[in-house]
């Protein structure tokens, strides 16, 4: 809870004998504060809108909204928190900070360490199953939004002291398979893939496999017969079946290396052993459906207000995505003992996790939901929207594909290289990039504009791929960030002071208001993250972050720091900001090179 909080709430406590109650309404409940930070921050730092919402429901006037806010302003206890109280004509309750405490806060995290400012979540164990995609196929842009958003959710976690286990969930054990092995077979009836294909050649192959399967009924049925014998551990199959993951595997580890982004592969396949025992303790759910083994749902209809099914087991007796994910969340709660267990997909897969969460709920592996925000384990569905082009068309290139993603680095990076050395021909030539440097802070850029330009945009809503816009060295982006990163640590490189000294014997001083904005803003970390916490919200970070910058830039452009008679308190500021950047950038994924 916010400190501000604790505050008011003795405050209120201290007021509320003296309220009348409404009959058919409860005190206690006008004593929880309702604390904001103030927007303009002309009245104030942080309001609390008790009073207005004690008044209304007492049927009140402005005579008696104002009595109890000047009430609430009489009983508000001393701290060295506040500078000063007071009330608005409309009957908030605002309050000044101390420019002093908020200096000693700061100064006490640059001394003690960010992880102080860290969440503390109830939760000890979290899986997150990111990014899961399907292999022997390769990844593409809709892959770019898992990857990106899991492992920042993941970090976000972590930082949070949760112990956290990222799983890849691919997608090795489904239909594509037997597709694949069919075809394979069928080509070459003593196949040996070794060394013989790359991803390349692989996704062709996919791509063949898969129109084969749509127009060759004959075809079809016997790639369906494939999983079956894949399922069930035919030698032949599942000698194939590796060599196909294998080469999979090498060429999305590339990817993961380049994007930053680690996720421990437990695919489909993994929990196929489970699936007997799975499916026994689901017995009472199971029911016929013309063939197929189905679960029906309570609460989603299909077309002609038909129940929707998970499929459990097909009529030629093969497995599901269903099955497997029935499997893996049972895994997860009852092996893993996973408190929360997050899956970050598409929104078209809501009604599939809806679906599986609630055959869990009904089994006994989950609590059931209804209601209670705080029960666990808790299995939450984090659905992410579209990429789309910038005339909202879906993204293509050129010859119309789905874009390859290491196509979409490239390219940011490129992007990025252009812009930096634009930055780079202002430079006089001692400070000039080399060639070298050059190239290694393009791919950390490029990969920073990709993914600052996806986590800034609220997770659900679709959102509009454009280089140009990300790179763009103005403006929200993450060569805006990463610019004044780069001046707050070359201000402190370039003084002779030693930082690490002066954060044990030097002094803040807040004086100036670019100063006091900034450090106000720094300190509001902590309620930020608990915000982003809320609902895995990672563009409040990001609007924290650029805000951040933001200020900072401010503050440099109106004071000097170095050669300043408050030079100590200014470098210290620098400091701060680095640090909460830094952090900032950590939770989000993002590499910020050292210098541009
Ligand atoms: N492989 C799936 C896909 O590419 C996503 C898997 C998500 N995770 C899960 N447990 N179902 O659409």
């Amino acid at each position: 809870k916010h400190q501000v909080s604790k505050l008011f709430e003795k405050s209120l406590e201290a007021i509320a004998p003296a309220i009348p109650a409404p009959p058919e309404s409860d005190v206690a409940a006008f004593v929880v504060p309702l604390v904001l930070a103030c927007s303009s921050g002309k009245n104030g730092d942080y309001q609390c809108n008790n009073a207005l919402l004690i008044c209304s429901k007492l049927n009140g006037d402005n005579a008696l909204r104002l009595a109890l806010a000047q009430d609430m302003m009489q009983n508000f206890p001393d701290s060295e928190m506040i500078e000063s109280c007071s009330v608005g004509g409309n009957g908030y309750v605002n309050v000044v900070l101390s420019n002093n405490w908020i200096a000693k806060t700061i100064m006490k995290m640059l001394v003690e360490g960010i992880e102080t400012w860290a969440p503390r979540l109830e939760i000890n164990r979290a899986v997150v199953d990111f990014p899961s995609p399907n292999i022997a196929k390769e990844l593409h842009v809709g892959h770019l939004r898992t990857c990106i958003i899991g492992d920042a959710i993941a970090r976000l976690l972590e930082f949070s002291n949760v112990e956290v286990l990222r799983r890849n969930h691919v997608g090795d054990w489904g239909t594509q398979f037997g597709m694949l092995l069919e075809l394979i077979f069928e080509e070459n009836p003593n196949w040996d893939v070794e060394g013989q294909l790359a991803l390349h050649d692989l996704a062709a192959l996919y791509k063949k496999a898969n129109a084969r399967f749509k127009e060759d009924s004959d075809f079809k049925e016997r790639a369906q017969k494939s999983v079956v014998r894949l399922q069930g551990g035919e030698v032949k199959y599942v000698k194939a079946w590796e060599t196909i993951r294998e080469i999979s595997r090498g060429a999305f580890n590339e990817l993961f290396h380049r994007l930053g982004v680690q996720s421990e592969e437990m695919g489909e396949s993994f929990y196929g052993k489970y699936i007997p025992e799975v499916l026994e303790a689901l017995s009472d759910q199971v029911k016929d459906d013309d063939g197929t083994r189905v679960i029906f749902s309570e609460n989603l209809l299909g077309k002609g207000g038909k129940p929707l099914c998970l499929i459990v087991v097909k009529s030629d007796g093969g497995y599901s995505y269903d099955t497997t994910d029935l499997a893996a969340l049972w895994y997860r709660v009852n092996q893993e003992k996973a408190d929360w267990i997050i899956y970050v997909t598409d929104v078209g897969q809501k009604g599939h996790f809806q679906m599986v969460f609630e055959a869990a709920e009904r089994a006994g592996w989950l609590p059931s939901a209804a209601g209670n925000d705080s029960c666990c384990p808790k299995a939450i569905h984090v659905g992410f929207g579209l990429v789309q082009a910038e005339d909202g068309k879906r993204l293509r290139t050129r010859d119309s594909e789905v874009p390859r993603l290491v196509d979409l680095l490239d390219e940011a990076k490129n992007c990025s290289r252009v812009k930096i050395l634009e930055l780079n021909k202002e430079k006089k030539s001692s400070d000039q990039l080399s060639e070298e440097e050059l190239d290694e802070i393009a791919e950390k850029l490029g990969c920073a504009a990709i993914k600052y330009a996806d986590l800034k945009n609220n997770i659900s809503s679709n959102y509009k791929f454009s280089f140009n816009k990300m790179t763009n060295s103005v403006g929200n982006t993450a060569l805006f960030l990463v610019k004044q990163y780069t001046r707050a640590r070359s201000i402190i490189k370039g003084s002779d002071k030693d930082i690490r000294k002066l954060k044990e014997t030097g002094e803040m001083v807040l004086k100036d208001s670019s100063e006091r904005d900034l450090g106000l803003h720094l300190i509001r970390f902590t309620e930020i993250l608990a915000e982003a916490l809320s609902g895995f919200k990672l563009h409040v970070i990001c609007d924290y972050l650029y805000q951040l910058a933001s200020k900072f830039h401010i503050f440099y452009t109106e004071n000097k720091v170095c050669g300043s008679t408050e030079e100590t308190s200014r470098l210290l500021l620098c400091e701060a900001t680095i640090v909460v950047m830094k952090q900032c950038f950590d939770l989000l994924g993002i590499e910020s090179p050292a210098r541009i």
